[in-house]
């Protein structure tokens, strides 16, 4: 009764932005391009490697965040191919991330059953990085979550070389014919198989490229870019990213 007067009117209570998308078809491949962590660091006084541990702590957080969004693969571009060019104690630092973060995080990991796996040359990552990612992937090889699919030591110029060096042989050897060289081909090759390509890649701290991440997989993915830092980058601005993806009209080249 009340609530027919006007100053007695039920407040209705809006969806959250997470509600409202939940509520709609969200990218089930999201690839993340995490930077901003040097300048991060800076703006505090800090050492660079002080931005790569909050960055760190970050991806636990956006790790859950996809989960609860029913994202079905992560990718995070940890390590390129380029990025041993940094100074050895960043890149030192950096290799001795993936055992921090499963020391941490590998039994919420296993319990939300989420997937830990890799792209990216792995044979050369030191032994250390090795073990603990391969202690990772072993024990959540059953889970059927998320896939936390990690980019270490990966560049995807070096990805397409590889497989153009496999698929070149087959043809020498005669095992297939020049002409069987496709789209489906090429992507079986690629260090990504058999995930599905990205719908979604977010790039943080206000570049706007790509930096030789997964570019044969993105030709179709939606791009999204923000000036928030990577260790600033929060489950709302992953939630934000999703929002508007699904305010955008994919149209794979048709109309
Ligand atoms: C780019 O920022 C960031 C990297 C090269 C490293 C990214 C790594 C993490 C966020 C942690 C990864 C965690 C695990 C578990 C492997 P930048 O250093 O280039 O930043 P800047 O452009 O501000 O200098």
């Amino acid at each position: 009764m009340l609530g027919n007067l006007p100053f007695f009117k039920k407040k209705e209570i809006q969806p959250s932005k997470e509600e409202i998308v939940k509520q709609h078809p969200v990218p089930k491949h999201i690839a993340i391009i995490m930077d901003g962590n040097g300048r991060w660091a800076k703006n505090r006084a800090l050492p660079r490697i002080a931005g790569h541990k909050e960055g760190m702590n970050v991806v636990k957080k956006i790790t859950m965040a996809a989960k609860d969004m029913g994202v079905e693969v992560l990718t995070l571009y940890a390590f390129s191919t380029e990025n041993w060019k940094r100074p050895k104690n960043e890149v030192d630092f950096l290799m001795k991330l993936p055992e921090q973060f499963m020391d941490n995080f590998l039994p919420d990991l296993i319990k939300n059953n989420v997937r830990v796996q890799t792209i990216g040359r792995f044979d050369e990552l030191p032994t250390h990085t090795k073990l603990a990612v391969m202690k990772a992937k072993e024990e959540t090889k059953n889970n059927t979550g998320l896939i936390l699919n990690f980019a270490l030591n990966y560049g995807s110029r070096d990805e397409i070389i590889e497989a153009v060096r496999v698929i070149s042989a087959d043809v020498a050897n005669g095992k297939i014919s020049s002409t069987d060289i496709n789209d489906e081909l090429l992507s079986s090759h690629l260090m990504t198989h058999p995930l599905p390509d990205p719908d979604l890649l977010i790039r943080t701290s206000g570049e706007i490229r790509i930096s030789n991440f997964m570019m044969w997989q993105i030709s179709y993915s939606e791009l999204w870019f923000t000036n928030v830092l990577w260790p600033d980058f929060t489950r709302e601005h992953l939630i934000e990213a999703i929002y508007e993806f699904q305010q955008r009209h994919r149209r794979f080249g048709g109309v």
